[in-house]
Protein backbone atom coordinates (compact mmCIF):
# COMPACT_ATOMS: atom_id res chain seq x y z
CA UNK A 1 0.00 0.00 0.00
CA UNK A 2 1.67 3.33 -1.20
CA UNK A 3 2.36 6.12 1.62
CA UNK A 4 3.04 9.62 1.67
CA UNK A 5 5.84 11.45 3.00
CA UNK A 6 5.83 14.70 4.14
CA UNK A 7 8.13 17.29 5.49
CA UNK A 8 6.37 19.87 7.20
CA UNK A 9 7.06 23.74 7.97
CA UNK A 10 7.12 25.12 4.37
CA UNK A 11 4.72 27.99 3.30
CA UNK A 12 2.62 26.96 0.35
CA UNK A 13 3.24 29.28 -2.47
CA UNK A 14 2.21 29.69 -6.18
CA UNK A 15 -0.83 28.86 -8.71
CA UNK A 16 -2.55 25.19 -8.41
CA UNK A 17 -5.39 23.92 -10.98
CA UNK A 18 -8.32 22.57 -10.30
CA UNK A 19 -9.87 19.20 -11.50
CA UNK A 20 -13.29 18.39 -12.04
CA UNK A 21 -15.49 17.31 -9.71
CA UNK A 22 -15.46 13.61 -8.20
CA UNK A 23 -18.95 13.90 -7.17
CA UNK A 24 -19.93 15.44 -9.99
CA UNK A 25 -18.30 13.06 -12.70
CA UNK A 26 -19.65 10.36 -10.85
CA UNK A 27 -23.29 10.94 -11.23
CA UNK A 28 -23.04 12.04 -15.07
CA UNK A 29 -20.91 8.77 -15.63
CA UNK A 30 -23.73 6.78 -14.34
CA UNK A 31 -26.27 8.80 -16.48
CA UNK A 32 -24.81 7.97 -19.44
CA UNK A 33 -26.83 4.49 -19.50
CA UNK A 34 -29.95 6.50 -19.87
CA UNK A 35 -29.24 6.89 -23.54
CA UNK A 36 -27.52 5.39 -26.50
CA UNK A 37 -26.55 8.86 -28.04
CA UNK A 38 -22.49 9.13 -27.88
CA UNK A 39 -21.09 11.60 -25.31
CA UNK A 40 -18.06 13.67 -25.10
CA UNK A 41 -17.03 14.57 -21.10
CA UNK A 42 -14.49 16.73 -20.58
CA UNK A 43 -12.86 18.09 -17.72
CA UNK A 44 -13.29 14.33 -15.83
CA UNK A 45 -10.59 13.76 -13.21
CA UNK A 46 -8.41 10.70 -13.56
CA UNK A 47 -9.08 9.35 -9.81
CA UNK A 48 -9.11 5.61 -8.56
CA UNK A 49 -13.44 6.74 -8.02
CA UNK A 50 -13.84 7.88 -11.62
CA UNK A 51 -11.53 4.28 -13.02
CA UNK A 52 -13.68 2.12 -10.49
CA UNK A 53 -17.06 3.80 -11.84
CA UNK A 54 -16.17 3.18 -15.32
CA UNK A 55 -15.30 -0.44 -14.83
CA UNK A 56 -18.53 -0.94 -13.55
CA UNK A 57 -20.17 1.12 -16.33
CA UNK A 58 -17.59 -1.30 -18.86
CA UNK A 59 -19.42 -4.44 -17.09
CA UNK A 60 -22.96 -3.18 -18.16
CA UNK A 61 -22.06 -3.05 -22.16
CA UNK A 62 -21.07 0.52 -21.96
CA UNK A 63 -17.90 1.40 -24.13
CA UNK A 64 -15.60 4.22 -23.59
CA UNK A 65 -12.14 5.59 -24.25
CA UNK A 66 -10.82 7.69 -21.37
CA UNK A 67 -7.38 10.08 -21.77
CA UNK A 68 -6.45 13.56 -21.10
CA UNK A 69 -9.39 14.08 -18.86
CA UNK A 70 -11.60 13.75 -21.54
CA UNK A 71 -14.07 10.89 -21.98
CA UNK A 72 -15.80 9.52 -25.00
CA UNK A 73 -18.85 7.42 -23.85
CA UNK A 74 -21.77 5.47 -25.21
CA UNK A 75 -23.82 2.80 -23.86
CA UNK A 76 -26.16 1.99 -26.52
CA UNK A 77 -27.19 -0.97 -25.67
CA UNK A 78 -26.74 -2.49 -21.84
CA UNK A 79 -25.70 -6.38 -22.08
CA UNK A 80 -26.20 -6.42 -18.28
CA UNK A 81 -27.90 -4.99 -14.98
CA UNK A 82 -25.78 -6.27 -12.00
CA UNK A 83 -23.45 -4.16 -10.05
CA UNK A 84 -21.74 -6.72 -7.88
CA UNK A 85 -20.85 -6.88 -4.55
CA UNK A 86 -17.02 -6.05 -5.51
CA UNK A 87 -17.59 -2.81 -7.36
CA UNK A 88 -19.67 -1.82 -4.67
CA UNK A 89 -17.98 -2.37 -1.67
CA UNK A 90 -14.63 -0.38 -3.31
CA UNK A 91 -16.99 2.70 -3.87
CA UNK A 92 -20.69 3.36 -2.19
CA UNK A 93 -21.43 5.57 -5.51
CA UNK A 94 -21.75 2.76 -7.83
CA UNK A 95 -25.35 2.63 -6.11
CA UNK A 96 -26.01 5.65 -8.46
CA UNK A 97 -26.52 3.03 -11.38
CA UNK A 98 -29.89 1.95 -9.91
CA UNK A 99 -32.03 4.68 -10.61
CA UNK A 100 -30.70 4.96 -14.48
CA UNK A 101 -30.47 0.80 -15.11
CA UNK A 102 -34.09 0.95 -13.79
CA UNK A 103 -35.38 3.79 -15.87
CA UNK A 104 -33.85 2.42 -18.89
CA UNK A 105 -33.89 -1.72 -18.70
CA UNK A 106 -36.58 -1.79 -16.85
CA UNK A 107 -34.52 -3.53 -14.11
CA UNK A 108 -31.16 -3.52 -11.61
CA UNK A 109 -29.66 -5.66 -9.70
CA UNK A 110 -27.40 -3.45 -7.50
CA UNK A 111 -25.39 -4.96 -4.43
CA UNK A 112 -26.54 -2.95 -1.13
CA UNK A 113 -23.50 -0.69 0.13
CA UNK A 114 -22.69 -1.63 3.27
CA UNK A 115 -21.62 1.13 6.25
CA UNK A 116 -18.37 2.86 5.91
CA UNK A 117 -15.92 4.31 7.98
CA UNK A 118 -18.05 7.62 8.03
CA UNK A 119 -20.71 6.07 9.39
CA UNK A 120 -23.69 3.72 8.75
CA UNK A 121 -24.85 5.49 5.06
CA UNK A 122 -27.81 4.04 4.44
CA UNK A 123 -29.91 3.72 1.13
CA UNK A 124 -33.47 3.81 2.67
CA UNK A 125 -34.24 6.71 1.09
CA UNK A 126 -33.49 5.75 -2.75
CA UNK A 127 -35.48 2.80 -2.32
CA UNK A 128 -38.57 4.18 -0.79
CA UNK A 129 -38.49 7.09 -3.57
CA UNK A 130 -38.36 4.07 -6.13
CA UNK A 131 -41.22 2.27 -4.48
CA UNK A 132 -43.32 5.59 -4.54
CA UNK A 133 -42.20 5.82 -8.41
CA UNK A 134 -43.55 2.62 -8.64
CA UNK A 135 -40.76 0.20 -8.62
CA UNK A 136 -40.87 -3.13 -7.10
CA UNK A 137 -38.38 -3.64 -4.83
CA UNK A 138 -37.02 -6.83 -2.75
CA UNK A 139 -33.51 -7.26 -1.04
CA UNK A 140 -32.23 -10.69 -1.07
CA UNK A 141 -28.78 -12.11 -0.15
CA UNK A 142 -27.40 -8.68 0.11
CA UNK A 143 -28.54 -7.33 -3.55
CA UNK A 144 -31.09 -4.92 -3.91
CA UNK A 145 -33.88 -6.15 -6.85
CA UNK A 146 -35.43 -3.22 -8.87
CA UNK A 147 -37.86 -3.95 -11.37
CA UNK A 148 -40.35 -1.99 -13.24
CA UNK A 149 -42.15 -2.05 -17.04
CA UNK A 150 -41.96 2.03 -16.66
CA UNK A 151 -41.59 4.16 -13.66
CA UNK A 152 -44.68 6.57 -12.90
CA UNK A 153 -44.38 10.00 -11.54
CA UNK A 154 -45.36 11.07 -8.35
CA UNK A 155 -44.41 13.34 -5.39
CA UNK A 156 -41.79 12.37 -3.52
CA UNK A 157 -40.62 14.25 -0.26
CA UNK A 158 -37.50 13.89 1.30
CA UNK A 159 -37.35 12.86 4.97
CA UNK A 160 -33.69 14.01 5.03
CA UNK A 161 -31.43 16.20 2.58
CA UNK A 162 -29.26 13.16 0.04
CA UNK A 163 -26.91 13.70 -2.56
CA UNK A 164 -26.78 10.62 -3.77
CA UNK A 165 -30.69 9.76 -3.54
CA UNK A 166 -31.27 13.23 -4.95
CA UNK A 167 -29.25 12.02 -8.08
CA UNK A 168 -30.94 8.72 -8.29
CA UNK A 169 -34.62 9.65 -7.73
CA UNK A 170 -33.73 12.42 -10.92
CA UNK A 171 -32.17 10.15 -13.17
CA UNK A 172 -35.11 7.75 -12.55
CA UNK A 173 -37.64 10.07 -13.15
CA UNK A 174 -36.50 11.31 -16.32
CA UNK A 175 -37.83 8.28 -18.50
CA UNK A 176 -41.01 7.98 -16.04
CA UNK A 177 -44.35 8.41 -17.30
CA UNK A 178 -45.83 11.86 -15.96
CA UNK A 179 -44.27 14.41 -13.68
CA UNK A 180 -42.70 13.82 -10.97
CA UNK A 181 -42.29 16.39 -8.15
CA UNK A 182 -38.57 16.03 -5.75
CA UNK A 183 -39.01 18.46 -2.39
CA UNK A 184 -36.36 18.50 -0.26
CA UNK A 185 -33.53 17.87 -2.89
CA UNK A 186 -30.41 18.69 -2.12
CA UNK A 187 -29.45 21.39 -3.67
CA UNK A 188 -25.74 20.68 -3.83
CA UNK A 189 -23.63 22.06 -6.99
CA UNK A 190 -23.21 18.39 -8.31
CA UNK A 191 -26.75 17.90 -8.45
CA UNK A 192 -27.04 20.68 -10.44
CA UNK A 193 -24.41 19.72 -12.66
CA UNK A 194 -25.89 16.55 -13.55
CA UNK A 195 -29.63 18.08 -14.12
CA UNK A 196 -27.88 20.63 -16.44
CA UNK A 197 -26.30 17.51 -18.25
CA UNK A 198 -29.74 15.22 -18.60
CA UNK A 199 -31.02 18.32 -19.82
CA UNK A 200 -28.50 18.75 -22.62
CA UNK A 201 -29.78 14.60 -23.07
CA UNK A 202 -33.63 16.07 -23.67
CA UNK A 203 -34.91 15.85 -19.95
CA UNK A 204 -37.58 17.95 -18.95
CA UNK A 205 -36.59 19.56 -15.71
CA UNK A 206 -37.13 22.50 -13.80
CA UNK A 207 -36.46 24.09 -10.31
CA UNK A 208 -32.81 23.20 -11.15
CA UNK A 209 -30.49 24.08 -7.90
CA UNK A 210 -33.11 24.39 -5.51
CA UNK A 211 -34.67 22.38 -3.10
CA UNK A 212 -37.72 21.30 -5.21
CA UNK A 213 -37.23 19.76 -8.72
CA UNK A 214 -39.76 19.02 -11.01
CA UNK A 215 -39.46 16.54 -13.53
CA UNK A 216 -41.80 15.78 -16.31
CA UNK A 217 -40.96 12.13 -18.01
CA UNK A 218 -39.98 11.82 -21.50
CA UNK A 219 -40.09 8.44 -24.07
CA UNK A 220 -36.43 8.40 -24.28
CA UNK A 221 -33.35 10.55 -24.41
CA UNK A 222 -31.54 10.32 -27.62
CA UNK A 223 -31.54 13.50 -29.01
CA UNK A 224 -28.41 13.12 -30.00
CA UNK A 225 -24.34 13.52 -28.96
CA UNK A 226 -24.00 15.11 -26.35
CA UNK A 227 -20.81 16.91 -25.02
CA UNK A 228 -20.44 18.28 -21.33
CA UNK A 229 -17.38 19.92 -19.26
CA UNK A 230 -17.84 18.40 -15.67
CA UNK A 231 -17.66 21.61 -12.77
CA UNK A 232 -14.69 22.19 -10.93
CA UNK A 233 -14.21 20.79 -7.38
CA UNK A 234 -15.05 23.01 -4.66
CA UNK A 235 -13.48 20.49 -2.33
CA UNK A 236 -10.30 20.00 -3.85
CA UNK A 237 -10.38 24.50 -4.02
CA UNK A 238 -11.16 24.28 -0.50
CA UNK A 239 -8.81 21.98 0.46
CA UNK A 240 -5.53 23.51 -1.39
CA UNK A 241 -6.61 26.69 -0.05
CA UNK A 242 -6.82 25.56 3.64
CA UNK A 243 -3.50 24.05 3.31
CA UNK A 244 -2.04 27.78 2.14
CA UNK A 245 -3.81 28.71 4.90
CA UNK A 246 -2.09 25.78 7.43
CA UNK A 247 1.17 26.85 6.41
CA UNK A 248 1.09 30.61 6.23
CA UNK A 249 1.36 30.62 2.47
CA UNK A 250 0.06 32.43 -0.60
CA UNK A 251 -1.87 30.28 -3.64
CA UNK A 252 -3.98 31.02 -6.54
CA UNK A 253 -6.63 27.89 -7.40
CA UNK A 254 -7.27 28.25 -10.77
CA UNK A 255 -10.20 26.60 -12.53
CA UNK A 256 -12.34 27.07 -10.12
CA UNK A 257 -15.71 28.61 -9.56
CA UNK A 258 -15.71 30.79 -6.47
CA UNK A 259 -19.51 31.63 -5.89
CA UNK A 260 -19.34 27.19 -5.04
CA UNK A 261 -17.20 28.04 -1.72
CA UNK A 262 -18.99 30.83 0.12
CA UNK A 263 -19.31 28.73 3.57
CA UNK A 264 -15.57 27.51 3.23
CA UNK A 265 -14.39 30.70 2.06
CA UNK A 266 -16.16 33.04 5.04
CA UNK A 267 -14.46 30.61 7.67
CA UNK A 268 -11.26 31.19 5.68
CA UNK A 269 -11.28 35.02 6.73
CA UNK A 270 -12.68 34.16 9.58
CA UNK A 271 -9.23 32.47 10.39
CA UNK A 272 -7.49 35.28 9.12
CA UNK A 273 -6.95 35.01 5.71
CA UNK A 274 -6.67 37.50 3.30
CA UNK A 275 -8.89 36.18 -0.03
CA UNK A 276 -9.55 37.50 -3.45
CA UNK A 277 -11.09 36.29 -6.36
CA UNK A 278 -11.48 36.45 -10.19
CA UNK A 279 -14.47 34.63 -12.33
CA UNK A 280 -12.78 31.38 -12.39
CA UNK A 281 -9.76 31.41 -9.63
CA UNK A 282 -9.56 32.33 -5.81
CA UNK A 283 -6.16 33.04 -4.29
CA UNK A 284 -5.60 33.24 -0.42
CA UNK A 285 -2.68 34.69 1.49
CA UNK A 286 -2.21 33.92 5.43
CA UNK A 287 0.39 36.21 7.06
CA UNK A 288 -0.04 35.22 10.39
CA UNK A 289 -0.97 32.50 12.73
CA UNK A 290 -4.65 31.42 11.65
CA UNK A 291 -7.54 31.47 14.21
CA UNK A 292 -9.74 28.83 15.51
CA UNK A 293 -13.02 28.87 13.90
CA UNK A 294 -16.43 27.07 14.96
CA UNK A 295 -18.79 25.60 12.45
CA UNK A 296 -21.51 23.02 12.04
CA UNK A 297 -21.50 21.02 9.02
CA UNK A 298 -25.25 21.41 7.22
CA UNK A 299 -26.24 20.29 3.34
CA UNK A 300 -25.74 22.84 0.62
CA UNK A 301 -25.02 26.05 0.87
CA UNK A 302 -23.91 24.76 4.37
CA UNK A 303 -20.55 24.49 5.45
CA UNK A 304 -20.30 21.01 3.55
CA UNK A 305 -18.83 18.09 5.63
CA UNK A 306 -16.46 17.08 3.07
CA UNK A 307 -14.16 20.47 4.42
CA UNK A 308 -15.21 19.34 8.02
CA UNK A 309 -11.80 17.44 8.36
CA UNK A 310 -9.26 20.15 6.39
CA UNK A 311 -10.63 22.95 8.97
CA UNK A 312 -9.99 20.94 12.08
CA UNK A 313 -6.56 20.44 10.66
CA UNK A 314 -6.35 24.33 10.69
CA UNK A 315 -7.52 24.71 14.23
CA UNK A 316 -5.13 22.52 15.54
CA UNK A 317 -2.26 24.48 15.09
CA UNK A 318 -4.79 27.89 15.52
CA UNK A 319 -4.81 30.68 18.21
CA UNK A 320 -7.60 29.79 20.44
CA UNK A 321 -10.49 26.86 20.11
CA UNK A 322 -12.74 25.59 17.67
CA UNK A 323 -16.03 23.77 18.04
CA UNK A 324 -16.99 21.73 15.14
CA UNK A 325 -19.87 19.69 15.10
CA UNK A 326 -20.58 17.45 12.23
CA UNK A 327 -24.66 16.78 11.63
CA UNK A 328 -24.58 14.95 8.45
CA UNK A 329 -22.34 11.86 9.09
CA UNK A 330 -22.33 10.04 12.58
CA UNK A 331 -18.81 8.69 12.64
CA UNK A 332 -16.49 11.45 10.72
CA UNK A 333 -14.21 12.39 13.25
CA UNK A 334 -11.70 9.09 12.93
CA UNK A 335 -8.93 12.17 11.84
CA UNK A 336 -9.47 13.60 15.27
CA UNK A 337 -7.25 10.34 16.66
CA UNK A 338 -4.99 10.91 14.07
CA UNK A 339 -3.90 14.32 14.44
CA UNK A 340 -3.60 13.84 18.28
CA UNK A 341 -0.91 11.83 17.41
CA UNK A 342 0.78 14.69 15.82
CA UNK A 343 0.39 16.63 18.85
CA UNK A 344 -3.32 18.45 18.45
CA UNK A 345 -5.26 18.97 21.70
CA UNK A 346 -9.61 17.83 20.53
CA UNK A 347 -11.44 16.61 22.64
CA UNK A 348 -14.95 14.45 21.17
CA UNK A 349 -18.32 14.86 22.73
CA UNK A 350 -20.42 13.29 20.68
CA UNK A 351 -21.00 15.14 17.41
CA UNK A 352 -18.65 18.21 18.42
CA UNK A 353 -15.28 18.23 18.55
CA UNK A 354 -13.55 20.64 20.65
CA UNK A 355 -10.05 22.07 18.95
CA UNK A 356 -7.53 23.83 21.61
CA UNK A 357 -4.93 25.09 18.68
CA UNK A 358 -1.13 24.20 19.61
CA UNK A 359 2.26 26.00 18.70
CA UNK A 360 3.24 23.41 16.29
CA UNK A 361 2.61 19.66 15.35
CA UNK A 362 5.28 17.11 15.13
CA UNK A 363 5.08 15.15 12.07
CA UNK A 364 4.10 11.24 13.08
CA UNK A 365 3.34 7.97 11.20
CA UNK A 366 -0.70 8.19 10.82
CA UNK A 367 -2.84 6.40 9.04
CA UNK A 368 -6.21 7.47 6.72
CA UNK A 369 -9.26 6.11 7.43
CA UNK A 370 -11.31 7.87 4.82
CA UNK A 371 -10.74 10.41 1.99
CA UNK A 372 -10.94 13.72 3.33
CA UNK A 373 -9.34 12.43 7.00
CA UNK A 374 -6.65 11.28 4.41
CA UNK A 375 -6.47 15.42 3.34
CA UNK A 376 -6.55 16.54 6.82
CA UNK A 377 -3.49 14.33 7.49
CA UNK A 378 -2.15 16.06 4.19
CA UNK A 379 -2.64 19.42 5.76
CA UNK A 380 -1.68 18.65 9.43
CA UNK A 381 2.08 17.06 7.60
CA UNK A 382 2.48 20.24 5.77
CA UNK A 383 1.99 22.89 8.75
CA UNK A 384 3.95 20.23 11.13
CA UNK A 385 7.67 19.98 12.13
CA UNK A 386 9.65 17.18 10.52
CA UNK A 387 8.16 14.22 8.85
CA UNK A 388 4.97 12.44 8.72
CA UNK A 389 4.38 9.27 7.04
CA UNK A 390 0.82 8.80 5.53
CA UNK A 391 -0.03 5.10 5.19
CA UNK A 392 -2.94 3.69 3.41
CA UNK A 393 -3.10 6.75 1.06
CA UNK A 394 -5.38 4.83 -1.72
CA UNK A 395 -8.31 6.90 0.17
CA UNK A 396 -6.95 10.13 -1.21
CA UNK A 397 -6.24 8.91 -4.51
CA UNK A 398 -9.92 7.77 -4.68
CA UNK A 399 -10.42 11.53 -4.77
CA UNK A 400 -7.20 14.09 -5.08
CA UNK A 401 -5.91 13.89 -8.54
CA UNK A 402 -2.05 13.66 -8.49
CA UNK A 403 -1.99 15.42 -4.91
CA UNK A 404 1.81 14.98 -4.76
CA UNK A 405 2.93 16.46 -8.11
CA UNK A 406 0.34 19.67 -7.33
CA UNK A 407 1.59 20.05 -3.88
CA UNK A 408 5.33 19.46 -5.19
CA UNK A 409 4.32 22.22 -7.78
CA UNK A 410 3.34 24.79 -4.87
CA UNK A 411 6.86 24.05 -3.16
CA UNK A 412 6.07 21.17 -0.30
CA UNK A 413 8.70 18.83 -0.05
CA UNK A 414 6.37 15.42 -0.54
CA UNK A 415 7.09 11.77 -2.11
CA UNK A 416 5.08 9.09 -2.53
CA UNK A 417 6.93 5.38 -1.03
CA UNK A 418 5.30 2.91 -3.40
CA UNK A 419 4.84 -0.60 -2.15
C1 LIG B 1 -22.57 12.54 -0.98
C2 LIG B 1 -21.14 12.77 -1.40
C3 LIG B 1 -20.22 12.80 -0.20
C4 LIG B 1 -20.72 13.85 0.80
C5 LIG B 1 -22.20 13.65 1.12
C6 LIG B 1 -22.78 14.76 1.97
C7 LIG B 1 -21.08 11.72 -3.60
C8 LIG B 1 -20.61 10.60 -4.45
N1 LIG B 1 -20.77 11.66 -2.30
O1 LIG B 1 -22.65 11.28 -0.34
O2 LIG B 1 -18.90 13.14 -0.64
O3 LIG B 1 -19.98 13.74 2.00
O4 LIG B 1 -22.97 13.59 -0.10
O5 LIG B 1 -22.60 15.98 1.36
O6 LIG B 1 -21.68 12.66 -4.08
N2 LIG B 1 -29.09 9.03 4.36
C9 LIG B 1 -30.07 8.17 4.83
N3 LIG B 1 -30.74 7.39 3.94
C10 LIG B 1 -30.49 7.43 2.60
C11 LIG B 1 -29.51 8.32 2.11
C12 LIG B 1 -28.82 9.12 3.02
O7 LIG B 1 -30.31 8.10 6.03
O8 LIG B 1 -31.13 6.70 1.83
C13 LIG B 1 -28.34 9.87 5.31
C14 LIG B 1 -26.86 9.53 5.35
O9 LIG B 1 -26.59 8.45 6.21
C15 LIG B 1 -26.28 10.83 5.84
C16 LIG B 1 -27.18 11.89 5.19
O10 LIG B 1 -28.38 11.21 4.85
O11 LIG B 1 -26.39 10.91 7.23
C17 LIG B 1 -26.62 12.55 3.96
O12 LIG B 1 -26.07 11.56 3.11
P1 LIG B 1 -26.05 11.71 1.53
O13 LIG B 1 -26.27 13.13 1.13
O14 LIG B 1 -26.95 10.68 0.95
O15 LIG B 1 -24.55 11.31 1.20
P2 LIG B 1 -24.06 10.59 -0.09
O16 LIG B 1 -24.97 10.95 -1.21
O17 LIG B 1 -23.80 9.15 0.18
Amino acid sequence: MDKLLISGGRPLSGEVRISGAKNAALPILAATLLTQAPVVLENVPELRDIATMLKLLSQLGVRYRFGANTLEIEASKPESVLAPYELVRTMRASILVLGPLLARCGEAIVSLPGGCAIGARPVDLHLKGLKALGADIRVEAGYIHARAKRLKGCRLVLDQVTVTGTENLMMAAVLAQGKTVIENAAREPEVTDLAEFLVKLGAKISGIGSDVLEIEGVDGLDSGPVHHVILPDRIETGTYLTAAAITQGCIRTTHTRPELLDAVLDKLKEAGAAIIHGPDWIELSQTSRPRAVSFHTAPYPGFPTDMQAQLMALNCIAEGVGIITETIFENRFMHALELRRMGADITLEGHTAICRGVAKLEGAPVCASDLRASASLVLAALAAEGETVIDRIYHIDRGYERIEAKLAKLGATVQRIRE
